[in-house]
């Protein structure tokens, strides 16, 4: 795992579009954050960039959310779609739950869509401990829920 560098700007857009998961206004609001992300001081924006042999293939984006005394949101995950299923995910997310401990967070908070096409996505989440706390439903769409998953991490 290592830091956000500016040489993964173009190789995690073509990784956001890849994955076909993405409306483009989501595609546009992932880009913004990495952009803050290369910024000094990163916008309160964390990254952690996962490769295989030298090449970025996934990365995650978190952050304390400062109406909170420890609470961090995981703003972004995604593995190139060749990659899927091989184990980035979970090391990615492992790894943002080990740096949210170390900086006294006491829950990783994670927002994602109820719709069937994130099924996967939301098996992933379960596989790695977390529990649906919130559903608003009809959020993003009629019949696309908001689903809320968080872990606690101070226990
Ligand atoms: C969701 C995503 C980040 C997961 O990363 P990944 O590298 O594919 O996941 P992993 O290979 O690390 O899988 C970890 C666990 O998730 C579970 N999982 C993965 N895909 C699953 C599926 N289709 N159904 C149920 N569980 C699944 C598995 O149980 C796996 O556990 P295992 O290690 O015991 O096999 C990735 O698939 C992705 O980028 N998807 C598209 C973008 C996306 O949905 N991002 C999140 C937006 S909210």
């Amino acid at each position: 795992m290592r830091a956000l560098e500016p040489r993964d700007r173009p190789v995690l857009e073509a990784l956001l579009r890849g994955t076909e998961m993405f409306y483009e206004p989501e595609v546009l609001v992932a880009l913004e954050l990495i952009d803050l992300g290369l910024t000094p001081g990163g916008g309160g924006y964390e990254f952690a960039v996962a490769e295989r042999e030298g090449r970025a293939v996934g990365y995650a984006c978190w952050g304390l959310n400062p109406m909170s005394d420890g609470v961090h949101d995981l703003y972004w995950i995604a593995v190139e779609r060749a990659e899927q299923g091989a184990g980035h995910g979970r090391k990615l997310l492992a790894y943002v739950e080990s740096r949210v401990r170390a900086a006294q967070g006491r829950c990783l908070m994670i927002e994602t869509g109820g719709k069937p096409s994130y099924a996967a996505t939301r098996g992933f989440y379960l596989a790695c401990g977390y529990v649906e706390v919130a559903r608003l439903e009809d959020f993003f769409r009629i019949g696309d829920d908001k689903l809320m998953y968080a872990k606690r991490l101070d226990r």
